[in-house]
């Protein structure tokens, strides 16, 4: 697990940017995974920004999302599909279809969770997979007691999540889903490289957890710790209560720039 600790979330978005469009230029149909939230906004500003200049092309590209809210309805501004739409996929060149995204409003779950692992599976799996981490250490919304094998399939979000989000509703937990349907842990471990971010003080805990902690289902994160290639991209805050932070920045400093993340 590679500790980048940066400026902000604008350095975090171009050191991100820059791991995609490398990956895109030694495989133009390479598969991204797509978490929404606040966390990756800054990533896919600067991919927008790249495309939009001709430096990148996401057109035999392939997407897929990490997680979606059970039973928001199909306008719903706040249902994944929606916001990953609006936040990235409309902003770039992806062929028409080429983002698919768990289906919140399927009458049969387990079905439509089977059929969404397959469907990764047939894309050749998740070259690059990007996340952002739960206060609680989620990922996607396998939320503390996630099975560390789990593949996707629905989940009861906690009440902390719930109050987390709130903000997206209004400020109304009541408004918040109580469910979700999300690739699982085993599910993200399949990824061949994991990028990680965190950024702000509420996320610092988690990030202990994740970087220094023991792996445990309590805090989902740390199964990452089992994945060879993870890199975990944070601003200050997200890194103060790092034991090892001088360590993480010294061996940043001295990386030789061509190696990337
Ligand atoms: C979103 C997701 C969640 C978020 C996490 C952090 O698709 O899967 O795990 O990444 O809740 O959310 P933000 O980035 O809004 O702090």
């Amino acid at each position: 697990m590679e500790v980048v600790i940066l400026e902000d979330a604008t350095q975090i978005g171009a050191i991100a940017a820059d791991a995609i469009e490398t990956l895109l230029s030694h495989k133009p149909a390479a598969v991204l995974g797509l978490a929404t939230g606040s966390s990756p906004l800054a990533i896919y500003d600067e991919l927008a920004t790249r495309c939009t200049a001709g430096r990148i092309s996401f057109r035999q590209a392939r997407g897929f999302t990490l997680d979606e809210y059970v039973g928001l309805p199909a306008d719903h501004p706040e249902r994944y599909r929606h916001v990953i739409d609006t936040v990235f996929v409309s902003r770039v060149d992806f062929a028409p279809g080429a983002v698919a995204g768990p289906d919140g409003l399927a009458v049969d779950i387990p079905a439509a969770c089977a059929a969404y692992e397959s469907a990764i599976a047939d894309a050749g799996g998740i070259d690059l997979q990007i996340l952002g981490i739960g206060t609680d250490g989620h990922i996607g919304f396998n939320e503390p007691g996630s099975s560390l094998a789990s593949r996707t399939r629905i989940k009861t979000l906690t009440r902390q999540t719930r109050i987390d989000n709130a903000r997206f509703f209004g400020d109304d937990i009541d408004r918040v889903p109580t469910h979700c349907l999300t690739q699982g842990l085993g599910t993200i471990m399949s990824a061949r490289h994991v990028i990680l971010v965190a950024l702000g003080r509420t996320k610092a805990e988690a990030v202990h957890q994740l970087v220094e902690g023991p792996v445990s289902a309590m805090w989902p994160a740390t199964i990452l710790q089992h994945h060879p290639h993870v890199s975990v991209l944070l601003d200050g805050g997200a890194a103060r209560r790092l034991q090892l932070a001088d360590y993480y920045r010294e061996t940043y400093r001295s990386k030789p720039h061509w190696q990337g993340i």
